[in-house]
């Protein structure tokens, strides 16, 4: 069992309502309402609990609306090293009607100022540490830069820390350069952080040799049904195809990946299993309206279904 501490800069209480069917401009009568405590970090912590770990939970939450996540964090037993700031923490409110069809509202998060900037950093400084590895992801709140992430990144390593970023945009390409110890970027955010094409297997080794000279180790890129290639640096490139599933809501299928990836390196399981599992863990999370290991049984057979071999150039 490892220690391990999630980041989350900008949370998310996904708040969603089941209807019929939606009547826009109309008075609408909900058949139910769920509130989830939901970010990428979270997400990730929660199924690194799943797998056994020991979770630190860290970031920015609006102590006007925090409800939801302090009852989470309580009951999956996560050390809360969240900063509080003034306002709301962001609403992504979904309204999910009979036939399937999904609308989504997203809020906007609070205003992260510089105080509380710098109380995260001094909470870091503090508690990091003691952790065997940090997991930096999802999107920057207002008042964050991309240049302040990668200062973080930087701050973190110089801690002694294996760095796991999982986020998009100006962040990533940012952050890219901070050479974590670990990305987890789908095919097209790499694409965009990049600004060239990652479509084929060649250009994919080109991106990730290229990542490496940054200082990082594990370029692992999703590409959804399709699977996952992981480069790593001094290994053999893998990639993992998983089994065919019923895709009942892929949320929380990359969380569930990098999560696997983090938890088989850290355990030091051999890369072919490594991959297997991780590929396990988000083909049982798109199986579910929801995410983590709920079936023991399930997560093997889906092992078992998980084509994982070595991607060889053309
Ligand atoms: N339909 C599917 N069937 C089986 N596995 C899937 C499917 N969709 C996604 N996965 C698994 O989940 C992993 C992550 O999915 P994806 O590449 O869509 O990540 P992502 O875009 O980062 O997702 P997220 O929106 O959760 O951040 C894939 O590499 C794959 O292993
Ligand atoms: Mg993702």
């Amino acid at each position: 069992m490892a220690k391990i501490l999630t980041i989350t800069l900008n949370p998310a209480l996904d708040l969603t309502v089941r209807l019929a069917q939606l009547e826009p401009g109309d008075v609408n009568r909900s058949q139910a309402l769920l509130t989830h405590a939901a970010g990428k970090g979270i997400n990730v912590a929660q199924v690194l609990a799943d797998l056994g770990h020991k979770v630190t939970v860290s970031g920015f939450l609006g102590e006007d609306n925090q409800q939801a996540f302090n009852a989470l964090f309580t009951r999956r037993g996560f050390a809360d090293a969240f900063i509080r700031v003034p306002g709301e923490t962001r609403s992504n409110i979904k309204l999910a009607e009979d036939d399937g069809r999904v609308t989504d509202i997203n809020g906007p998060g609070p205003h992260v100022n510089d105080l509380a900037q710098q109380a995260l950093l001094d909470k870091l400084d503090q508690i990091a540490a003691s952790h065997d590895a940090v997991v930096v992801a999802g999107s920057l709140p207002r008042g964050i830069s991309a240049q302040w992430l990668r200062e973080l990144v930087l701050r973190l390593k110089k801690l002694g820390l294996k760095v796991i970023l999982d986020t998009s945009g100006e962040a990533l390409k940012e952050g890219l350069s901070a050479g974590p110890w670990l990305v987890k970027p789908n095919a097209e955010e790499l694409r965009e952080a990049l600004g060239r094409p990652v479509d084929s297997v060649e250009s994919q080794v080109a991106a990730a040799t290229h990542l490496q000279t940054l200082g990082i180790s594990h370029v692992v890129i999703s590409h959804g049904a399709d699977g996952v290639s992981w480069f790593s640096r001094g290994a053999q490139t893998l990639h993992a195809q998983p089994p065919k599933v019923r895709v009942a809501s892929t949320v929380g299928a990359g969380d569930s990946l990098l999560a696997g990836m983090v938890h088989g390196l850290i355990s030091n399981h051999s890369p072919e299993q490594t991959l297997r599992t991780a590929t396990a863990i988000a083909a049982m999370a798109v199986t579910q309206i929801g995410f983590g290991i709920s079936d023991a049984l399930q997560l093997t057979t889906l092992e078992n279904g998980v084509d994982v071999r070595a991607l060889t150039q053309e």
